[in-house]
């Protein structure tokens, strides 16, 4: 469990429900710190962590199932304040000796609850009338309060919405404050964490910064530590925090493997090379990776070679460079939460993503000053550490590179061509300002060729897909409706400046069933 540098916590115990993340953003936002753990986290581990506050997440059990996730009696007599959200609200009713029953129907989307009580959780909420718009995804619901408790609200079919026992500490709501389709939901956490807790909003990145680079400092000491650059915002915002704390005993590796976007190799020497004044070494490594990709057109295949060279390429620089203690590593919160937490259906949808198996192979300890950080709230440090923009904001880029948006085998002619491409589109979505709206926007390099006419000539070239999409976190996500006249520009420049290409096509699907990238 990490820290202890932060006074104020939330301690958010995890029952498995797919909104758990949600609610730790919600608290951060609110500028409290917080943290997920599984539901049943040891109770030495709690009051070691000195939460000034707990909630208990909803989650998919019943509490009559055999299996059912239990929250621990000990928990609600911790004379912490608790707020128990949908099936923690079930589990804090049925340990205390209140009456929980199967709805006839299972209540699921919005919900209008009357306010009964607007003390503390509810407080300056339902203006309208002693009113409130709410989320409601639930079977069971509460028959009986525990003794003790007296309802807050009350909906049609959730008779009690909200509960209290105000002389314990101990809330409940059977509906979802954390999501959006609960307007008001961040104000009643707020009341929560602010009045309820005490908390105060001093969780900020500057102050997280700060702090960060005081405690690396002193974890490294006179330590050498290796950094693995790949242009994106993680690995950015990590090396420049080093960079603050220990300057030349950092070393940054940056593997050019031939499947970047255009200038990008040029870019990230320049801005942390010349601009930062790093030590950062630049592994051209493209004639390798091409050579290993030739003839290779499995999409897994591909994905697979790329990661296993990647950590051969590294691995002999970084014992090039010798000595180093440490590997960095911009490992996000997200990624920390896939493997702490309890295994309900929060836990199911794996990142298939990053480099795994570095720090094992090279004997090295991990550095992941990142790791409580939220991706915004990666983003918001960088921009404290003073990185340009187009930095902190940049869209995601796959570890894989272009080798994915070329379909089938990977070959300079065709890196050129969706490279080019590219950069095209990107420009046009930065000049028509949707940049930072969309997710991602790039083109993909299509494994066909089709008949067109140029003058009086036939022609039968290559086609480029353009994808546009927007999403929250790349589980999901929906091509975005850019305007016709942005398409047109990119069409028109691609057909008539990236040479070999005779037609671009838009994607219109969405995820699921079609994943972001192509391959
Ligand atoms: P898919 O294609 O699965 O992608 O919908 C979801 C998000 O992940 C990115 N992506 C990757 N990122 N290494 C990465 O670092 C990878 O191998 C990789 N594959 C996909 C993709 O760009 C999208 O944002």
């Amino acid at each position: 469990m990490s820290s202890q540098l932060y006074k104020q916590k939330i301690l958010i115990l995890d029952f498995g429900s797919q909104y758990t993340q949600l609610i730790a953003r919600r608290v951060r936002e609110a500028q409290v710190y917080c943290e997920i753990h599984p539901f049943n986290l040891a109770l030495e581990k709690i009051e070691a962590y000195a939460p000034k506050g707990i909630i208990l997440s909803g989650g998919p059990a019943s509490i009559y199932d055999a299996d059912a996730p239990m929250l621990r009696r000990e928990i609600l007599e911790m004379r912490v304040p608790i707020l128990g959200i949908c099936y923690g609200m079930q589990s804090i009713t049925f340990l205390l000796g209140g009456q929980v029953t199967r709805a006839e129907d299972r209540e699921y989307g919005h919900a209008t609850i009357d306010i009964q009580d607007d003390t503390d959780l509810f407080h300056g909420l339902g203006e309208q009338e002693g009113r409130m718009m709410v989320w409601m995804s639930h079977g069971d619901r509460i028959e009986a309060m525990p003794a003790g408790f007296t309802a807050l609200a009350g909906s049609r079919n959730s008779p009690v919405a909200a509960m209290a026992d105000p002389s314990r500490r101990i809330f409940g709501v059977q509906f979802h404050p954390e999501v959006v389709h609960t307007p008001d939901g961040t104000r009643l956490l707020k009341n929560f964490l602010y009045t309820i807790c005490g908390c105060e909003p001093t969780w900020t990145m500057a102050s997280f910064a700060r702090r960060t680079i005081r405690s690396l400092r002193e974890r490294i000491q006179d330590d050498r530590v290796i950094c693995g650059l790949s242009g994106g915002v993680d690995s950015s915002v990590t090396a420049v925090l080093l960079h603050k704390a220990i300057g030349p005993q950092l070393s940054c590796i940056f593997v050019d493997n031939g499947l970047l976007r255009l200038n990008e190799a040029r870019e990230v020497m320049e801005l942390f090379g010349e601009h930062y004044g790093m030590d950062i070494h630049l592994v051209d490594a493209s004639d390798h990776f091409l050579a290993c990709l030739e003839g290779v057109t499995d999409p897994e295949r591909k994905r697979k070679i790329i990661g296993r060279e990647f950590i051969a390429v590294f691995e002999q620089k970084a014992k090039e460079l010798g000595d180093a203690r440490y590997l960095a590593q911009g490992t996000l919160y997200p990624d920390v939460i896939e493997s702490v937490s309890f295994k309900g259906p929060s836990a199911t949808i794996k990142s298939h993503h990053n480099v795994g198996g570095l720090p094992e192979q090279m004997n090295l300890e991990l550095i992941e000053p990142l790791r409580e950080l939220f991706k915004d709230e990666g983003r918001q440090v960088g921009v404290e550490l003073g990185l340009p923009r187009e930095m902190v904001m940049r869209q995601p880029f796959p570890g894989p590179g272009l080798a994915v948006r070329i379909l089938g085998e990977v070959t300079r002619e065709r890196l050129e061509i969706v490279r080019a491409a590219d950069a095209i589109v990107i420009e046009e979505i930065r000049n028509a300002g949707l940049y930072e709206k969309v997710w991602q926007s790039f083109a993909v390099l299509l494994p066909v060729r089709t008949v067109g006419v140029m003058g009086d000539e036939r022609t039968y070239e290559h086609v480029i897909a353009v994808r546009v999409v927007d999403s929250l976190d790349a589980m999901t996500a929906d091509w975005s409706r850019i305007p016709y006249q942005v398409m047109g520009r990119i069409s028109n420049r691609v057909i008539n400046s990236v040479k070999g290409v005779n037609r671009v096509v838009y994607d219109i699907s969405s995820k699921p069933p079609a994943t972001i990238e192509w391959e």
